[in-house]
């Protein structure tokens, strides 16, 4: 699958790498017989987690946001992995869900205009239809599969063909951290799901949702850490995906209507702590063999982490390159040259070693 193919299919994500996950894995290299498997342990989109497995990793992924997991692992199913023979395919059934009923829901009550009816906020995430249809569309996907028509993986799948479409016609700004005044050109057109190309081959892989503390890791495992580095949490930045993904009704609060997210706020995003929370993160992964992304624009100084490090095992700093950062609007993108990425490894097996 060509490079505009993986665009269309996701989301726009803070910190996503899908301009920089050839040059990462450039340098994380091939599947050994040492080491086979790649822990992608704050996976976002997935984007990474895709490119190793294409290049022959067996892959697990991680993240705090059950969004997330599903947008990851979506982009890791393949045909033969999937069942979609009680609707005839996969198209068929993304098909029935394109001309599925519109309901008036919690998305509708909670995000439409519609919204000044039941609170005192008149919120403009989507267009009064738009948030019938995704209303209708996951009530239907949760009947499916409760109804043992799909299974887990093809819930996952159109769930988050459900949170891209969604996101092709919501009225923000790249994030739904808060919907914008006017409406815009693309809040206006219909939602419309659209199946995508599914990954070659069925490859072994397991998506988690928690906190990366939590995770284990085996010493031979490859682990690729790209935690948050500035004060935007994941959690109410997308805390719509994460309604969509879990198919709940939230008490939602302020204009922005944002579910509860403090219990997964992440200590990476806290400039006081970031610096802790890298170091502690890889001190307690059992892998051996780490890969931690940094951005120039992240909060705690590289030489900080240079400093630190080492403290760890052998520490080698890859440099990415200036690369044009992704931005969430024109705006925002004014003004800002491109920064410098790089790719810290991390040889635990190698301590005492410096650079
Ligand atoms: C920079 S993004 C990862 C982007 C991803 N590599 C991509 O290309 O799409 C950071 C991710 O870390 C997740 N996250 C933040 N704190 C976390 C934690 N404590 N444990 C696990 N995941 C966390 C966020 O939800 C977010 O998806």
């Amino acid at each position: 699958m060509g490079e505009l193919d993986w665009r269309r299919m996701t989301v726009r994500y803070i910190g996503s790498k899908a301009r920089l996950v050839e040059a990462i894995m450039n340098i994380i290299g091939e599947p050994t017989n040492g080491s086979s498997h790649f822990v992608d342990a704050f996976c976002g989109t997935g984007v990474v987690s895709r490119t190793a497995a294409l290049r022959g990793w067996s892959v697990s992924g991680n993240d705090t946001l059950l969004s997330a997991t599903y947008l990851a692992e979506a982009s890791l199913l393949s045909e033969e992995a999937l069942d979609f023979s009680f609707f005839g395919s996969y198209q068929n059934t993304v098909e029935m869900l394109n001309t599925t009923p519109l309901v008036d829901g919690f998305i509708w009550r909670t995000y439409s205009p519609a919204s000044s009816q039941f609170c005192e906020y008149e919120r403009r995430y989507f267009s009064e239809d738009n948030a019938r249809k995704i209303d209708g569309v996951r009530n239907k996907i949760s009947e499916w599969h409760e109804s043992g028509f799909i299974g887990y993986k093809e819930q996952v799948l159109l769930t988050a063909d459900l949170i891209e479409a969604a996101n092709d016609v919501a009225n923000i700004a790249g994030t739904y951290g808060c919907f914008l005044k006017k409406w815009m050109p693309q809040a206006q057109g219909p939602l419309t799901l659209q199946p995508r190309t599914l990954f070659p081959n069925s490859i072994e892989h397991r998506m988690c949702v928690g906190d990366v503390f939590n995770i284990t890791t085996d010493k031979r495992d490859t682990v690729y850490l790209d935690p948050p580095y500035t004060k935007r949490q994941y959690a109410s930045y997308y805390h719509i995906p994460e309604t969509i993904a879990y198919h709940d009704e939230p008490i939602v609060g302020g204009v922005a209507g944002l579910r509860p997210w403090k219990q997964i706020a992440s200590p990476f995003c806290y400039k006081a702590k970031a610096l802790g929370a890298v170091y502690d993160c890889i001190d307690r992964l059992e892998a051996q063999h780490i890969f931690l992304s940094y951005s120039s624009q992240g909060h705690v100084a590289l030489s900080e982490l240079l400093e630190t490090l080492p403290r760890l095992g052998k520490v080698v700093l890859h440099e990415l390159g200036k690369i044009g950062r992704y931005r969430p609007n024109r705006t925002a993108a004014k003004g800002n040259s491109a920064v410098e990425e790089y790719l810290i490894e991390i040889d635990k097996s190698e301590k005492g070693e410096n650079l």
